[in-house]
């Protein structure tokens, strides 16, 4: 740093398990012109790693304080995040966030708060976390057709799935273990629902295809009814069980986006991502395949995300949605299909399932470990059943891609006949 510059004066809004990530890196690189002055957190009571007067209990008092530079939010209501990054926005400041659910729930008004007000926004923390992905699709590929980008966006339900693999064991003792390890929240509801993979998906289509999805409209499907015997019919195929979020471009030229269960064979990078990592398979029209892989959670890697964007924005970057313009059409659920893997150890609700999902009665299958189903099915189906799905603990994965429906194909056919 010049002797002669100001460091950046930073207000930190949060300092939990990321902001005292972030923090701690600073400590140890003090060469790098940054400074966190003002810290806000919530409770006043917790007992903290710094002394009580660095700290503020009101957020509002940073955004108030016009000697700061730059913001870093990083708290855990994503409500509240909303309230106070779209107040800096508004204000022209610099922001570095990494709530994916905020996000993925307003990007489009926070693009348009950046364009108004002259302010930036830089969230590559939110999608797995120390691995650069935004600022690869937002910059590296700006303009170049993506096919797809695909990926283990959860570390959590990425690490039971390990476990019970390793393990053969049952889904509860898996989650039971990556709970008191830490890889896993109390409420496991958002990690193996697989609400937060699509925040992430959603957050990526705004960079790969310039598309802004309604995060609600788009199909998610969990871990929640899984058992040793799915792990087990996967592997008699040589394949593994992963939670893949996927951005597909269907041959029609929209693009569709869902997260759900998937065999996954030795083929795909996604298939050695074990334990509490993350991966991104980018398919490139020109490029070709490129595969990212690192640590989607933690203090210190979600950290590093967030200190790469403060220096990014101190040089002046920002966040260029070049795609916005070419943006192609969105096609989540209509007239698209894949084929499925069903399975429900009682074989009642299974033949219930089949007649929600319009799949005939003998599809029904049996192996060691029960009856089972393969099928292809509507996406418009499993979307309209998908919370009895859950509720009735029935373990559904994709073995295959997302594709068109037949009388559409046939129409397309015609039309060039
Ligand atoms: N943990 C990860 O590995 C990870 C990875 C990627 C992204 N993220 C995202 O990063 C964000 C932070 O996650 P985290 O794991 O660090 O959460 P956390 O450990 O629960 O910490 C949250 C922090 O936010 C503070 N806070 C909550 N409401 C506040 C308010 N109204 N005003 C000021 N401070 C407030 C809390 O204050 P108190 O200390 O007073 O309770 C706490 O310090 C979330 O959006 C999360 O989705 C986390």
């Amino acid at each position: 740093m010049d002797a002669d510059k100001q460091p950046l004066r930073i207000g930190l809004v949060g300092f939990g398990c990321v902001g005292q990530g972030f923090y701690d890196i600073l400590q140890q690189q003090p060469n790098l012109g940054l400074r966190v002055t003002r810290i806000a957190v919530k409770n006043p009571t917790k007992p903290r790693t710094l002394p009580a007067e660095r700290f503020s209990y009101h957020a509002d008092e940073l955004l108030a304080d016009p000697e700061l530079d730059l913001l870093v939010e990083v708290i855990d209501d994503p409500a509240e995040a909303f309230r106070l990054v779209s107040t800096a926005l508004r204000q022209g400041r610099r922001v570095v966030t990494a709530n994916k659910a905020m996000l993925a729930r307003h990007l489009p008004e926070l693009v348009q708060l950046q364009a108004t007000f002259g302010g930036t926004l830089l969230y590559e923390a939110a999608v797995c976390g120390s691995i650069p992905v935004i600022r690869t699709l937002d910059a590296y590929f700006s303009h170049e057709p993506l096919r797809s980008v695909s990926g283990i966006f959860n570390g959590s339900s990425n690490y039971v799935l390990t476990r019970m693999s390793e393990e053969g064991s049952d889904y509860a003792p898996a989650l039971a273990e990556a709970q008191a390890l830490g890889f896993a929240e109390t409420d496991p509801a958002l990690d193996m629902g697989a609400f937060d993979p699509r925040s992430k998906a959603v957050i990526l289509a705004a960079h790969a295809y310039g598309v802004f999805l309604n995060t609600e409209e788009v199909l998610n499907l969990g871990i929640e009814g899984i058992g040793a015997a799915d792990i087990a019919y996967a592997a008699a195929l040589g394949q593994k069980i992963k939670v893949v979020a996927a951005l597909e471009r269907l041959t029609n030229g929209r693009v569709t986006a869902l997260v759900t269960p998937q065999l996954v064979g030795p083929e795909s990078p996604l298939y050695a991502v074990e334990r509490e990592f993350n991966g991104v398979v980018l398919e490139a029209e020109y490029a070709g395949t490129q595969f990212l892989q690192g640590r989607g959670a933690g203090g210190h890697p979600t950290g590093s995300a967030v200190l790469a964007d403060v220096l990014a924005v101190q040089r002046g970057t920002h966040y260029g949605y070049a795609k916005q313009d070419t943006a192609p059409e969105a096609q989540l659920l209509e007239e698209l299909e894949v084929e499925v893997y069903l399975r429900h150890a009682d074989e009642g609700v299974l033949r219930e399932v089949l007649t929600w999902l319009e799949l005939p009665a003998d599809a029904i299958q049996h192996d060691g470990y029960g009856p089972y189903a393969t099928g292809v099915v509507a996406l418009q189906q499993l979307f309209a059943w998908r919370k009895e799905l859950r509720q009735n603990g029935v373990f559904v994965a994709r073995q295959g891609a997302v594709r068109l429906t037949a009388p559409v194909v046939q129409e397309a056919a015609s039309a060039w006949a």
